[in-house]
């Protein structure tokens, strides 16, 4: 408990292929991915990890198919109608990250209401990447950053690192220690690009919707065997 992850991000893959392999249709995986991140959810708030990141739908999941696509968003739809009074019981504040504007209208206003609703929580803060890409993001970030330069409230010297993620869309949290990717793809997929810059990556076989509490204490502790040397030696790490 002494070396917990105060921030997870997850992205969770592998929903098609769990449903392919019993002879469903793609969406059926998605429908079943609900439970793991219940449950993923409920062992990071019992544990006491303070946020978990989740990569829900990229920038680039809006190129699949329309049927697929509109499915995911019902599904999204349902979800939030559905677990909104449970995160607020649990004191867990949803947070989303993304270009939110793409989504349908009543998945934005749904949004909004269960934010808003509990924005006071302070057990965990879950966030869920909608529409997201940390390419997008980071591009987001110059404009912004571009455009108080023009207005003159911002001179270049003073943009450096500190300055810049003040401009990221999860300027309120620290970066993820551990970053957990299932169904055995080994690849970022324009998650998190700027904020996992030294996180720790675990990979699993498992496919998400089969993903429970076991398989992410499994995660934790595998990562609590890892040395994070951040540039430096073990030999210096060990003389402190
Ligand atoms: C992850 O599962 C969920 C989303 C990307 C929305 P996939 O739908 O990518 O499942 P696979 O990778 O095709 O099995
Ligand atoms: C990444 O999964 C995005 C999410 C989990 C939401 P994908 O299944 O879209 O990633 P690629 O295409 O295999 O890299
Ligand atoms: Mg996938």
């Amino acid at each position: 408990m002494s070396r917990l992850p105060e921030h997870i991000a997850v992205i969770m893959d592998g929903n098609g292929r769990w449903a392919k392999k019993q002879g469903k249709m793609r969406v059926f995986g998605h429908q079943n991915g609900v439970g793991a991140v219940r449950a993923v959810s409920e062992a990071c708030a019992e544990l006491g990890v303070k946020y978990l990141t989740l990569y829900a739908f990229s920038t680039e999941n809006w190129n699949r198919s329309q049927m697929e696509v509109d499915a995911l968003m019902k599904l999204l739809s349902r979800t939030i109608a559905e677990e909104t009074s449970t995160l607020h019981k649990n004191n867990i504040r949803l947070n989303v990250i993304g270009d939110v504007q793409r989504l349908p209208k009543y998945n934005y206003d749904a949004l909004m209401k269960a934010i808003e609703e509990t924005k006071n929580n302070d057990r965990m803060t879950l966030t869920l990447c909608l529409s997201y890409s940390g390419r997008w993001e980071i591009a987001q970030a110059a404009r912004m950053i571009a455009e108080k330069v023009k207005r003159g409230e911002l001179q270049p010297e003073h943009i450096d690192e500190r300055c810049f993620l003040n401009f990221l869309q999860t300027n309120d949290m620290p970066d993820p220690e551990l970053l957990i990717r299932t169904s055995g793809e080994e690849r970022i997929s324009n998650f998190l690009l700027w904020q996992l810059a030294y996180s720790e990556f675990y990979f699993t076989d498992k496919l998400w919707p089969d993903f429970g509490k076991d398989d992410l204490y499994d995660a934790i502790i595998n990562y609590q065997s890892r040395e994070r040397r951040f540039g430096k030696t073990t030999e210096q790490l060990n003389d402190k």
